[in-house]
């Protein structure tokens, strides 16, 4: 007989980005196999991802992934239960990969296909990492494609308290890296940098905007800093001081960051902050997080890096209330590209 904690069965998968991911989550907690297809090593040399590359490679990729998290979990397709997948936002090209293999499943398999939004999906790795997390709760979701403040009051009840004006923090960590030619994706690489290096040799200007936009972000202003930092001192003929630059510029964001998010969970009154998607791994964020949310006495939850980047447990724990609700999409599920947080399920 089965326990029924291991109830259902569901596979996530996601392709919203460069990452093909395919996980088995049980009763929504228990991840029996988490497998992620990097595609990082054909976008590098763009210096970003190419959309038309990432579509063909999730195509590859996707089928033998679905088979080998499948036999690591010892499960066969009949096992399970519903079919989780990411529609939106992200590359429609890319998206319609992962939702057109959903769909063949559900379809022959006669069993639910579940529509999850990816930046609630991020959300959820806080969930599966902290068994004693709670709603209502402010989300910090720091990706390559989104920055943003999210407020859940309650499962399904979705609000946008803030978001980015113009790049990501993802893509401005990116787009620094590829003007200091350290490849892609910058994240890491700047991160290990900054902490070489002394992040007040250089200041760069935090964007803290007026006060109707105090929970929304702007990157783009420090992105032109940094570069014409660059520019000016290659014609100088200066030499560059690659981890100060590093250390400044990341300085810049994750201050502006965790300050508003401070700021967001005061006004909300709520004392759960998670943190969420790719920027979340960035090591000088994490610390400065953990410091200023013990000042002002907020439960912060910190998924581990894996479950930060992108990964398809995530999408198969943000499934499994979608689940129990009976939410569920019909066959004609089309990918949505700029998908908002609010108008999920
Ligand atoms: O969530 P994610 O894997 O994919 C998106 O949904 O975008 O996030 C990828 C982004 C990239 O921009 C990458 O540079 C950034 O997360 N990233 C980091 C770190 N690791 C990944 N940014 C700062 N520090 C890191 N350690
Ligand atoms: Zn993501």
């Amino acid at each position: 007989m089965r326990n029924n904690t291991d109830r259902p069965l569901i596979l996530g998968i996601e392709t919203s980005c460069d990452d093909t991911a395919v996980a088995l989550v049980a009763g929504g907690k228990t991840v029996l196999s988490n497998l992620v297809a990097s595609q990082v090593d054909f976008h590098n040399r763009f210096g970003g991802v190419v959309p038309e590359i990432a579509s063909r490679q999730h195509l590859e990729a996707l089928a033998p992934l679905i088979e080998e998290a499948l036999l690591k979990a010892g499960k066969r397709k009949e096992d399970l239960e519903a079919i989780a997948v990411t529609y939106g936002p992200g590359l429609v090209g890319a998206l319609l990969v992962g939702v057109a293999a959903a769909k063949s499943l559900a379809y022959g398999l006669e069993i639910p296909l579940i529509p999850v939004n990816h930046i609630i999906a991020h959300i959820y790795a806080g969930f599966l990492a902290h068994k004693n997390l709670s709603f209502p709760l402010m989300a910090l979701v720091v990706s390559g494609g989104h920055s943003s403040l999210i407020y859940m009051e309650k499962e399904g009840r979705v609000k946008v308290v803030g978001k980015t004006k113009d790049d990501a923090a993802g893509e401005a960590f990116d787009k620094i890296a590829r003007a200091l030619n350290l490849g892609y994706p910058g994240g890491p690489v700047i991160d290990k940098l900054a902490a070489e290096g002394n992040s007040q040799a250089i200041h760069f200007p935090r964007a803290y905007m007026g006060k109707e936009h105090r929970f929304d972000f702007s990157f783009s202003g420090l992105k032109s800093a940094v570069l014409n930092h660059i520019n000016s001192s290659r014609q100088r003929g200066e030499e560059l001081n690659i981890p100060d630059i590093a250390a400044g510029f990341q300085e810049a964001v994750i201050e502006v960051l965790v300050n508003k998010a401070m700021a967001a969970t005061k006004e909300y009154n709520v004392s759960n902050l998670v943190l969420a998607g790719g920027v979340g791994a960035n090591k000088g964020l994490r610390k400065l997080l953990y410091r200023e949310s013990e000042a002002n006495k907020i439960n912060v939850f910190v998924p581990p890096v894996d479950l930060c980047t992108d990964n398809a447990v995530m999408v198969a724990a943000a499934a499994f209330p979608l689940y129990r609700r009976g939410v569920q999409a019909s066959l004609d599920l089309n990918a949505v590209p700029g998908l908002s947080p609010e108008e999920s399920y």
